[in-house]
Formats: structure tokens, sequence, C-alpha cells
């Protein structure tokens, strides 16, 4: 049966958010306490489109690698595709 008690709030450190993201205070790499928000931040306002990018302005993915893949989905979300305009010869 469904309930309608209001959802905890969030602590940040659950990691049971359906999907990247759902909550900016989730921590998406433990080894350096990146949250969410931080690297969705290096993606659109600092322009990153690589992991290592992403580990450059964050640090996130430099201990044990284990959030690489979670930084990848993040990646195929928030960053611009590269699109490449062609100009017609007039
Ligand atoms: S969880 Fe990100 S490097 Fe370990």
């Amino acid at each position: 049966m469904h309930s309608c008690e209001p959802a905890p709030a969030c602590t940040g450190s659950c990691r049971s958010c359906p999907s990247v993201g759902s909550c900016p205070d989730r921590i998406v790499c433990r080894c350096l306490q990146v949250t969410e928000q931080e690297i969705i931040t290096a993606i659109q306002i600092h322009g990153a489109t690589t992991e290592r990018a992403v580990q450059q302005l964050t640090e996130a993915g430099s201990g044990c690698g284990c959030c690489r893949r979670e930084i990848r989905q993040y990646l195929a979300v928030y960053a611009l595709p590269v699109v490449q305009v062609e100009m017609a010869s007039v």
C-alpha cells in the first residue's frame, strides 16, 4: 500500500535517490565528498565535457574510482553535445 508520509529530509548521504539529477546534496564521490551539485556545476557552469575535466575541477573520481561511472552518467545528461556547424558555401 502506498504511504503518503512526507519523504525524510535529504542528508545528502543516503545514495537512494532514483536517478542522476534528483538530489543536489547527494554525495556522488564518497572519497572526496563531492556532491551532485558540484559535479553539475563543473559541467554546466565550467564547461567540463569529460570525466577527466570533472575530476580536475572537483577532484571527484580521483580516489578509489568507484564514482567514475556515475560521473559519466552526469556528463551524458548534463554536458551539451558539441555541434559542428558547417558553413554552406555561398
Ligand atoms: S568514490 Fe569517488 S573516487 Fe572513490
